[in-house]
């Protein structure tokens, strides 16, 4: 995923610029490049390299106090010097960084050939840069170039331009990629991910989509793109201000942020739950969602959408309400969802799923929904994302910035919030004040068990390593287990590209048991409930054609019935996906270590998914 840094003030831009993409290297890149304004002339320096070959190309420059920079993954035309950003216009007067991918990009650049403009890349970006510097003339302020000039572009885009006849400006854009200014002292940043400025700054202005920017070192104005909402929006965003810590972006002694961040679960869930659990009242407190008993009781089905990651914590979170509300519930890919034309029912309470808050599928579904009426919140981690902004209530996951791209400690708090609306809208209803206090016993429970499976690291690592060299294998879970399974496969696949399929156990039976053999391992999920015996049996069916088998269970299972055991403490059951999902993290982990694998950056890099 590309990145986008951007700096206006006192300070010499060129290191904030380089400190900033480099916070912004786990999202990974090909090339990057940065350009300032150095006595009103541009300076650009581009690698098909990394930060460090960037920095040591830039050297020892003079001191500029204006720049933009970026970090580029390939999209139109390859990794080389000269299709990384900034780009351009001929005359040098104009650079432009931009994420996100322009449609129409062919056609611009055509039109732009055809008036006799040499183009010097390959990519989407560089017709915008020629584009505003023919309409940036000396009646016309940068802002409103290039405002002209997206009207006349499909596609998404963040992007940041830079002017030399204005060395004082950004002028900045969002539709569908994020972008976020950080308000300091006589001076402003801007970037595609707070990780590249929360060292300077915690207060924030997220842009939507459609609004552009003119930001100066002490103002910033924000309009929309068409000329109508301009005086409405005005400069009046309020900025919020972020919880994370430049630490959190940071390894420590970690070797990756994946691992790192499986370990940060315990104290991740544990600010989840703070004030959340009620016992006086046996219930949970989620003031974000603002509603009251009545409207609580008023549901009548709840419907989660995610993508990924998120949405196996939405089947989690469903589970958890049919158990405990005794209403239905299901979840559905986002991505399905907006495209279905889905009937929209007054009655229902949507939940919108998302770590990063950006993802556009989900943002889509959650905007379709809003079109057509439906109750929407959101269980969003980044505070002021898109998601968030657009679901305007929800709940909030305070797992901390997670920077891996495989999801760990988001999707643990995800399930642990959906438990707690659960609980609230059980207690509403039928669930019995004993039922809720185990609940609110079992939650609190939940971050002390957690310790015990990461205590039993070197285990799991060791069972992993046994089984690397599989080509495939099986996640098998029924009700409670077949989200928890179908996770566990999603983080194998991505982060070690070993193939794995989640199936629900009694499916097995009718067709997948052909593909068992020695060479077939099955991870079977068992929580110790009122299943566990269809469970062994499962087991048992695999073993008889010969299929090596990793029970990953809360239960105590007959000796010698799997092949390798991974044990978790025992606690409420209708919680026990939360806790057997992390073994599954930590398998899935050591597998890919084995097999050398770049684990937080692997080949799909689906972190949150904002183009198309
Ligand atoms: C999770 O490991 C994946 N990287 C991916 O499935 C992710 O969960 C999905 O793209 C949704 O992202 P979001 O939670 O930021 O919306």
């Amino acid at each position: 995923m590309c990145g986008i840094v951007g700096y206006i003030g006192r300070r010499d831009a060129i290191p904030v610029v380089l400190e900033g993409l480099r916070s912004l290297e786990y999202r990974g890149y090909d090339s990057a490049g940065l350009a300032v304004i150095y006595r009103n002339k541009l300076q650009v320096t581009k690698t098909a390299g990394r930060v460090q070959d960037l920095r040591d190309r830039v050297g020892d420059r003079a001191r500029a106090t204006i720049g933009i920079g970026h970090t580029r993954w390939a999209t139109h035309g390859e990794p080389t010097d000269a299709n990384a950003h900034p780009h351009t216009d001929s005359t040098g007067r104009i650079a432009i960084v931009h994420n996100g991918i322009i449609e129409n990009a062919e056609q611009l650049r055509d039109a732009l050939t055809q008036r006799g403009v040499a183009l010097a890349s390959d990519t989407d970006t560089e017709a915008l840069a020629h584009m505003i510097a023919a309409e940036a003339t000396d009646d016309t302020s940068l802002e409103d170039a290039v405002r002209r000039v997206l009207r006349h572009v499909e596609g998404t885009y963040g992007l940041v331009v830079l002017d030399t006849r204005n060395p004082a400006e950004l002028v900045v854009a969002r539709n569908g990629s994020p972008i976020v200014l950080g308000i300091g002292a006589s001076e402003m940043f801007v970037a595609s991910d707070v990780a590249a400025l929360v060292r300077y700054t915690k207060q924030v202005v997220y842009l939507d989509d459609g609004e552009v920017a003119a930001v100066h070192a002490s103002d910033y104005r924000v309009v929309s793109l068409d000329d109508s909402g301009r005086r409405a929006s005005g400069g009046d965003k309020v900025p919020t201000t972020v919880e994370a810590e430049a630490d959190d972006y940071e390894l420590g002694p970690y070797e990756d942020f994946m691992r790192k961040e499986i370990h940060e679960q315990p104290e991740a869930l544990r600010r989840a739950l703070r004030g959340r659990l009620d016992d006086r009242f046996s219930t949970a407190r989620l003031g974000g969602i603002n509603l009251d008993a009545r409207q609580l009781r008023s549901i009548r089905q709840v419907k989660f959408l995610g993508c990924g990651s998120a949405y196996y914590a939405g089947q989690m979170g469903a589970v958890l309400v049919e158990e405990l509300a005794r209403i239905p519930s299901d979840a559905e890919p986002a991505s399905e969802f907006r495209y279905r034309n889905p009937v929209v029912d007054p009655d229902t309470l949507y939940v919108a799923v998302s770590q990063s808050g950006e993802t556009l599928d989900t943002l889509m579904a959650v905007q379709e929904l809003r079109r057509k009426g439906g109750q929407v919140i959101g269980a969003v981690n980044v505070v002021g994302s898109a998601i968030g902004r657009e679901c305007g209530t929800g709940v909030f996951l305070h797992a901390g910035p997670e920077i891996a791209v495989a999801s760990t400690k988001a999707l643990t708090n995800m399930a642990a919030s959906f438990a707690m609306l659960a609980l609230l809208l059980g207690r509403v209803r039928d669930l019995s004040a004993a039922s809720g206090q185990r609940m609110v016993t079992g939650l609190r429970a939940l971050p002390g068990q957690m310790e015990a499976i990461l205590a039993d690291e070197e285990h799991i690592a060791e069972i992993a390593r046994r089984f690397a060299a599989a080509e495939h294998m099986f996640f098998i879970g029924r009700v409670r287990g077949w989200p928890v399974a179908r996770e566990g496969a999603q983080k194998l696949k991505e982060i070690s590209y070993v193939h794995a399929e989640a199936y629900q156990a009694a499916e097995l039976k009718h067709g997948p048991l052909a593909l068992i053999n020695a060479s077939m391992p099955s991870v079977v999920v068992v929580p110790d409930d009122d299943l566990l015996s269809k469970n062994v049996s499962t087991i048992e069916q695999i073993k008889a054609r010969g299929g090596p088998v990793i029970a990953v269970t809360s239960a105590e299972l007959p000796p010698s019935l799997a092949d390798a055991v991974i044990r978790i403490p025992r606690g409420e059951p209708e919680l026990d996906p939360l806790l057997l999902n992390v073994p599954l993290q930590m398998l899935a982990y050591h597998i890919a270590a084995k097999l050398g694998r770049d684990i937080d950056k692997p080949r799909n890099l689906a972190k949150s998914v904002t183009v198309e």
